[in-house]
């Protein structure tokens, strides 16, 4: 069983009860089920808002005391100790992954801190121009959706010898900077402007890490990844204009 469904951070800094609830509650609801029904083996996803202020910001290590500041992260940091205890309690099958910013072609993202990456990409083939809402020198752990897909059903279909972590795993991708990324959407579309006028959600990447320490991964369950930066914007810029001609734009 996969149970993706949550409130991200900037969604959930404007409700955070509502977030609460949701993120809890419906993690409540899948591990009891699969408690019930003796589900085989249950996926839920964390996420680098675990991750706090007072941290190192670079190759940030699988075991740091978890910090958050945002109701998502605590929902995440909660939720990955939640898994473990039905784990060690009931024997349910939980493997999770601390996802970084997913950056998809597929569907327009809304109410995370990341999501700036994916829709600078969006507003540059449309617009032509970006405002972001994050500094140009903002630098937050990003994956491309194809890597995220194949590192989900590769946790999932480890032996159980092999996942004996129970909580999140650390996961990286690349990482760059809004403003490496505004540059990189540059080489494929020259006319693209960018500026950067950050709100609320600077706070929130703050307090994330720039890069995460992904080696219990790669050692236990033989992750690496296949994008970076480059091929990743490519890859999303000849997607995105495919599926525009084709009069079939992302919801
Ligand atoms: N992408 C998420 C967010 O920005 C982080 O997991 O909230």
């Amino acid at each position: 069983m996969y149970h993706l469904a949550a409130i991200l951070s900037a969604a959930g800094e404007k409700n955070p009860q509502m977030a609460w609830d949701v993120n809890m509650k419906g993690l409540e609801n899948i591990l009891e089920l699969s408690r019930e029904m003796g589900v085989k083996r249950v996926y839920w996803p964390s996420s680098i808002a675990v991750f706090g202020p007072g941290i190192p910001k670079v190759k940030t290590p699988q075991d740091v005391p978890l910090i958050p500041s945002t109701m998502y992260g605590i929902t995440k940091a909660a939720g990955e100790l939640f898994c473990n205890y039905y784990y060690e309690r009931y024997g349910v099958d939980v493997r999770s992954i601390r996802y970084p910013g997913i950056i998809s072609n597929k569907v327009r993202p809304h109410g995370g801190t990341t999501d700036y990456a994916v829709d600078m990409f969006y507003q540059a083939i449309e617009k032509g121009h970006y405002t972001c809402f994050v500094r140009a020198d903002t630098v937050l752990p990003m994956m491309y959706m194809p890597d995220a897909i194949r590192a989900t059903l590769m946790i999932m279909d480890a032996s159980p010898k092999k996942v004996t972590y129970h909580m999140g795993h650390n996961l990286s991708g690349m990482s760059f900077s809004a403003g490496e990324l505004a540059k990189e959407i540059k080489k494929h579309i020259p006319r693209f402007t960018c500026d950067f006028v950050p709100d609320f959600r600077q706070k929130i990447a703050d307090s994330w890490p720039q890069s995460v320490d992904d080696s219990r991964a790669r050692k236990d369950w033989g992750w690496k990844p296949k994008y970076d930066l480059a091929s990743m914007t490519k890859d999303m810029i000849t997607a995105l204009k495919t599926r525009a001609k084709q009069g079939k734009p992302p919801s």
